[in-house]
């Protein structure tokens, strides 16, 4: 693609009560986000058109998106990190109730499964094939994810070590621009304000 938009899903319920996972609604702020977004490709006048929209199959995602009028298709392959039986939990009460594996997790967060979920790795493989893909778009790309899935996507054209993935910072409310850079090695992006 000529270029790609990275950004996380609007403010949700779930984001305001520090709750990890789940499939809330997006708050009011949340909301203000999705017209936003809306506003920012319809001003966008030189590409407007020709934007294709990738979303996870999450409420919170498919709702930042819903302003926008572009052609939009819902991947299971942009879903957050599955937390397992941590969804919907808190970190402190991760740490309470579970010690044994709020330890683990912080010990080695890019490999830390949680029980019956995932782990960073496993989020850098099943989004394999969504690379392959964009790889293959000729139009620009925006994706509405989520923390876990657009940090391992940012590490991926960024050309960001795996183990520091699970720690680079993505602002909320905030869209990444990606733009391939004209003498680079494949895969090498430069990052760009918008
Ligand atoms: O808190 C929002 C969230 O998207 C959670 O749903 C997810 O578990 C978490 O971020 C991923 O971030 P981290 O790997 O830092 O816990």
């Amino acid at each position: 693609p000529r270029a790609i938009w990275l950004t996380r899903h609007g403010e949700s319920e779930y984001n305001t009560q520090e709750r990890i996972g789940g499939d809330s609604g997006l708050t009011h702020q949340g909301d203000e986000y999705a017209h936003a977004l809306g506003d920012w490709v319809q001003n966008h006048d030189k590409h407007k058109d020709n934007f294709v929209v990738w979303t996870s199959t999450m409420k919170r995602s498919i709702a930042t998106a819903q302003y926008i009028n572009n052609h939009k298709v819902n991947l299971q392959a942009l879903d957050e990190i599955d937390a397992g039986i941590c969804d919907g939990m808190t970190y402190d009460e991760i740490a309470s109730a579970m010690p044994e594996e709020y330890a683990a997790r912080a010990a080695n967060k890019l490999r830390y499964r949680y029980p019956h979920g995932e782990s960073y790795v496993d989020v850098i493989q099943r989004l394999e094939p969504v690379l392959f893909e964009m790889e293959r778009e000729k139009y620009p790309i925006l994706i509405v994810a989520h923390q876990a899935v657009i940090r391992a996507l940012y590490a991926y054209f960024m050309d960001i070590d795996a183990e520091e993935c699970p720690y680079i910072p993505i602002a909320m409310h905030t869209v990444y621009e990606l733009v391939p850079k004209a003498y680079g090695c494949n895969n090498i992006y430069n990052k760009s304000a918008v």
